[in-house]
């Protein structure tokens, strides 16, 4: 039977250190369905449409995934869709109490999904979506961090470039 991991995320925006998971992740199952869920505790720069965009576009090397959103429990996706799994990434100790607190909630919520934690790539250890942000806010460059798309998108939000017609 297909061995199918659910990645969920807010990706606002989506980095290289998602994809590096992404890619990692498809070592281990044979599908990674990639999903934007809502975390009450973020408000986001990008919309959901924009963050969906980013997410294609950063991810079409990849054959065996898939991208969707989903507006309730994590954990209710997960059994919409069969998932074995809930793949979250984690880079140092700072990640290690809310995913612990996050995995044991869902395992509550639904005993039948496991999370599985991979530890990012090391050059990913302090990469994180809202650091990204906070760098490019204040017009700081953050190429390398980012897919090109989502360089892009950071410059256009902060104003830094016009958008492209
Ligand atoms: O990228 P993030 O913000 O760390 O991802 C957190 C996310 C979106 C995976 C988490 O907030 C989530 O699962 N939200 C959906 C609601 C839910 O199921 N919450 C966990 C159990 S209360």
């Amino acid at each position: 039977m297909e061995k199918v991991a659910i990645y969920p995320g807010s990706f606002d925006p989506i980095t290289n250190g998602h994809i590096d998971m992404v890619e990692r992740g498809l070592r281990l199952f044979d599908k990674i369905i990639v999903c934007i869920l809502c975390n009450p505790g973020k408000e986001t720069l990008f919309t959901i449409e924009e963050r969906l965009e980013m997410i294609r576009e950063s991810l079409k090397k990849f054959t065996n995934i898939e991208i969707d959103r989903f507006d309730g429990l994590l954990v209710d996706y997960g059994a919409k869709r069969n998932a074995n799994a809930i793949l979250r990434g984690m880079r140092a100790v700072s990640d290690f109490e809310y995913e612990f607190q996050l995995a044991l909630m869902n395992r509550k919520l639904n005993r039948k999904i496991q999370t599985v934690f991979l530890m990012t790539g090391f050059r990913w250890i302090f990469t994180s979506s809202s650091i990204i942000k906070e760098a490019a806010s204040f017009g700081g460059d953050v190429t390398g961090m980012v897919p090109p798309i989502v360089n892009q998108k950071l410059k256009e939000k902060f104003n830094f470039i016009s958008k492209s017609s």
